[in-house]
């Protein structure tokens, strides 16, 4: 396992570029599935996660060819359908895969994705949309077979707004017979890309933004090359990185109209933010006030945006609290900042944070991917040498991160393990 060092206190500030999305390019990275030919696509961030769907896609007989900017995708000669367990595993939205394999082939088997570090994480929102669109749903043993010969266009009322399930349906249903209705549909603008994306393929689909979707089917989809949106939760994370050092940055290929909530919160907390068309620019006082948070679907506050904040409110003088109301066990990485001196109390879904003066360097461990960013933003600000290991989890989501934070003025290396 790999560890970041970070020797904290020195002053932060410059100009950051934002990646491309992980969250838009994995089901887009699923969708070129559908054509059953060429997608390239620009701006896919290089990352644990996309590589990893790169590798399930391989081994499902498509190639990948990548180049400077950008990444051809070949999926005509997939002939198998069976995501390996080990992969499957690995990356628990890879399930998203299905979508793709059953929209074009009729037929996707995969294991039972187990809980993760952040929770749970059931599918079964995932399995009843199939199972309205006429796909017969075999569970063996951890295995679950899906098939069907042809798939028909129907109404589907997710009980909760599931990111992975409303993306799951769309990619299930663009080629279907007659016209599928997903209500109740998550909103993120992530699923807009996926939208926008296979539109561009020629398919039928409008709403995405809203929670009412209509996809018409099509018979076929065409090549398509496509640029992927920005990161906004690594925009998120820089914005805050900015705000916990009191200092100013300028941030590069964002979308402030993705972010509103974490926009208003910063504002409300001190900070001025200059937005743009495809940037923003933090100044930060010296002083921040508290203030408190609850996660939500989009357009809520993001809950993964949630660890980020955590670290930067364990700054700031006076209490702060935070309820997490999308995933169950999401404040692994608080007991990691309270070794660095952060006062935080956790009470079920809430967290209750006490401003510090000071944090201090520490041995700290990533639980997962965002609390290990919010540990780097905490280390960059802590008295002395902060270690954080299983950096891995880190990996899966921010792609030259370390390179990024060095340009900002950070004091970070990685020890690869
Ligand atoms: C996506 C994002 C993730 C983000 C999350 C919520 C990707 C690759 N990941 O994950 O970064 O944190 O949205 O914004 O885009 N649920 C069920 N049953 C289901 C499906 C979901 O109970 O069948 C629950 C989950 O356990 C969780 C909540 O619904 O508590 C939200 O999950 P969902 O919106 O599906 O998140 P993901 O698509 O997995």
């Amino acid at each position: 396992m790999s560890e970041y060092i970070i020797k904290g206190g020195k002053k932060l500030e410059g100009i950051v570029n934002i990646s491309g999305s992980k969250n838009a390019s994995l089901p887009i990275i699923a969708a070129t599935i559908l054509n059953g030919g060429k997608s390239t696509l620009y701006n896919v961030p290089k990352i644990h996660d996309t590589e990893m769907m790169f590798e399930i896609l391989k081994s499902l007989g498509g190639t990948v060819e990548k180049k400077k900017n950008k990444v051809i995708i070949d999926t005509s000669k997939i002939d198998k359908f069976e995501i390996p367990e080990n992969l499957m595993r690995q990356m628990r939205s890879s399930v998203i895969l299905v979508g793709g394999l059953l929209g074009k082939h009729r037929k996707a088997t995969f294991s039972y994705p187990g809980g993760c570090d952040i929770g749970t994480r059931p599918i079964e929102l995932h399995l009843k949309a199939f199972e309205k669109l006429g796909i017969n749903i075999n569970k063996n043993y951890g295995n679950i077979e899906c098939f069907c010969d042809r798939i028909i266009g129907e109404k589907i009322d997710l009980d909760f707004p599931s990111v992975g399930a409303t993306e799951n349906a769309i990619l299930t249903s663009c080629l279907a017979d007659g016209i599928t209705i997903i209500n109740n549909a998550a909103r993120e603008p992530e699923i807009i890309d996926l939208q926008n994306f296979l539109n561009k393929m020629g398919a039928k689909i409008k709403g995405a933004g809203s929670s009412h979707i209509e996809i018409e089917g099509v018979k076929q989809l065409k090549d398509v090359s496509y640029n992927v949106m920005p990161d906004r939760i690594e925009t998120g994370t820089f914005l805050c990185l900015a705000a916990i050092n009191r200092s100013n940055m300028i941030i590069e290929n964002a979308d402030a109209n993705h972010i509103t909530p974490v926009v208003d919160k910063l504002e409300e907390m001190g900070c001025n933010l200059k937005i743009e068309k495809n940037q923003i620019e933090i100044k930060t006082p010296k002083k921040l006030k508290t203030i408190d948070i609850k996660t939500m679907p989009y357009p809520g506050f993001p809950t993964d945006m949630q660890s980020i904040f955590v670290a930067l409110l364990t700054t700031v003088k006076g209490t702060s609290v935070v309820v997490e109301n999308i995933f169950e066990n999401r404040y692994r990485f608080a007991q990691e900042l309270v070794r660095m001196g952060a006062k935080i109390t956790i009470e079920g879904k809430t967290a209750i944070i006490k401003g510090v003066k000071k944090l201090y360097g520490a041995s700290v461990n990533a639980t997962d991917l965002r609390g290990g960013a919010a540990l780097v933003l905490a280390g960059s600000v802590a008295r002395g040498t902060t270690k954080i290991e299983n950096i891995e989890y880190i990996l899966r989501g921010y792609e030259n991160f370390i390179t990024k934070l060095q340009k900002l003025g950070l004091d970070i290396e990685m020890i690869k393990g």
